[in-house]
């Protein structure tokens, strides 16, 4: 496994330095592939904090945005036997815009209890930065995080992959195209992690292919920024899918509806559990926020996954 994953390793730096060094993106779910890097909403969002600051709801809108919810997730497998498998998920932390109340990420963490891995889909910084004073908070998150076995990372859309690096000296293990795997010993079967890099901006076949390589015999739980690689998870026989980015829309309407998902492909998973034929599937809704600090109608969320044998509720 480790030679395998050494060539998607450099196969994967050499498509995201040419990406990042040229300022080009890859957009294989966005209908105009002439697309520039732009956000389409850019100019909305300049109204809107404008809007939302003269009306003083910008400061209950960040009153929200502290917010977190611990969820957690029941999902029945055939493959897991008397064990449960415990999956503890942390998404979107944007952790150089200082906005998450880690104190209280901190407690949420403690009372998820006891989890065999900890999962962060991507995000965890909004763009790539040396100043140390934010490194130390991204490795006082990642200590806060006790696995049984291991810290596992995939990259955003916002991600470089200049942050690869450091998170692998704070023992994380980042899946650039990649599988970690753990053999049958605690669970009745294997477990595999499918880790791609974020489809969003930085698709490459090897996402593809990386879900082909993975065995039918493990749970195979794949991990990937947003929910746009679902068809070829579920082709491919993926057992649980988790992935964020959407931030549950981040402003929603009351009940919860959020107008904008930020997502090209797979829309109706802009949040929260989900099921796409066999597969399981979480759109963690994340825990900072991005373009304006603030959420309305949504929370920040940790999810503990909780695989059973056992009869299906969530
Ligand atoms: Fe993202």
């Amino acid at each position: 496994m480790s030679s395998f994953n050494k060539i998607y390793r450099k196969r994967w730096l050499q498509a995201r330095l040419a990406h990042e060094e040229n300022g080009t993106r890859s957009f294989p779910f966005h209908s105009d592939k002439k697309m520039a890097i732009r956000d389409p909403i850019g100019f909305l969002l300049v109204f809107l904090r404008f809007f939302l600051k003269i009306t003083g709801l910008l400061a209950i809108g960040r009153r929200q945005a502290k917010k977190i919810d611990l969820n957690v997730n029941k999902i029945n497998s055939s493959k897991i036997g008397i064990k449960p498998l415990r999956i503890l998920q942390l998404s979107d932390l944007h952790l150089d815009e200082g906005n998450i109340d880690l104190e209280l990420l901190v407690w949420k963490i403690k009372e998820a209890g006891s989890y065999h891995f900890a999962v962060i889909t991507g995000d965890i910084l909004t763009g790539w930065t040396s100043d140390q004073t934010i490194l130390k908070r991204v490795s006082s998150v990642i200590n806060m995080l006790k696995p049984e076995y291991e810290t596992l990372f995939v990259l955003g859309n916002h991600d470089s992959y200049q942050c690869v690096e450091p998170l692998e000296k704070m023992g994380v293990k980042v899946l650039t195209n990649q599988i970690y795997e753990l053999a049958a010993q605690d669970f009745s079967c294997g477990i595999q992690f499918i880790g791609t890099d974020d489809p969003h901006y930085f698709f490459t076949a090897d996402a593809v292919k990386i879900m082909q390589e993975a065995q039918d015999h493990f749970y195979k739980v794949a991990l990937v920024h947003t929910p746009e690689l679902y068809e070829v998870a579920s082709s491919n026989g993926i057992d649980l899918y988790l992935c964020g980015h959407t931030h549950a829309g981040q402003f929603a309407l009351p009940g919860g509806y959020a107008p904008l998902k930020r997502v090209y492909k797979g829309k109706r998973f802009y949040k929260g559990a989900w099921n796409f034929k066999k597969m399981n599937g979480h759109t963690s809704s994340g825990l900072g926020t991005s373009a304006i600090n603030a959420r309305f109608f949504t929370t920040a969320e940790i999810t503990l996954h909780e695989v059973t044998s056992g009869s299906k509720s969530s």
